[in-house]
């Protein structure tokens, strides 16, 4: 069960605006709360993905091959990428701190994408940042 915190942060992030607090709140009921200790692997790259995540509360490191491609905080997403190509995971993601997440399963993922078509131009818009971010980063 996801609690008021889900309900309230899910109201302010990007991904959701727009929408409206029946719509958060029905949407913040779908998905649970996990809890993580500074460490803790959240999703493993090379497996199936069957989660999307959006950070409550903490921070994640994005790692691959020894390298961090990026940090995310509160309010940011990941795990979108194999829900959407259904291939394997593109890279770990690590809590590196307390860290609180909601996390929807991949069917409940397209439900909501599929009754709130908004929702795909905001994450469009979040995914165009990453990757303007990841083409002005240093290659190694
Ligand atoms: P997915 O491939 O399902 O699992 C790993 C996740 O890390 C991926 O989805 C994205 O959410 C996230 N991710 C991968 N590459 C980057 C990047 N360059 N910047 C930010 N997040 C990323």
């Amino acid at each position: 069960m996801a609690g008021s915190d889900a309900t309230s942060m899910l109201g302010s992030v990007p991904m959701f605006g727009g929408l409206s607090d029946k719509s958060v709140k029905a949407i913040a009921s779908q998905g649970k709360e996990l809890t993580y200790n500074a460490g803790d692997t959240i999703v493993n790259e090379g497996s199936i993905g069957v989660g999307f995540y959006l950070l409550l509360d903490g921070k994640a490191e994005v790692r691959k091959g020894g390298r961090v491609l990026a940090t995310l905080g509160r309010g940011q997403f990941f795990g979108e990428m194999s829900l959407i190509d259904e291939l394997p995971r593109s890279a770990d993601v690590v809590a590196v701190a307390p860290t609180k997440c909601w996390a929807l399963t991949s069917w409940a993922f397209s439900g909501l994408v599929n009754a709130h078509p908004e929702i795909s131009l905001a994450m469009l818009k979040e995914l165009v940042k990453r990757l303007r971010a990841a083409q002005s980063s240093p290659t190694s």
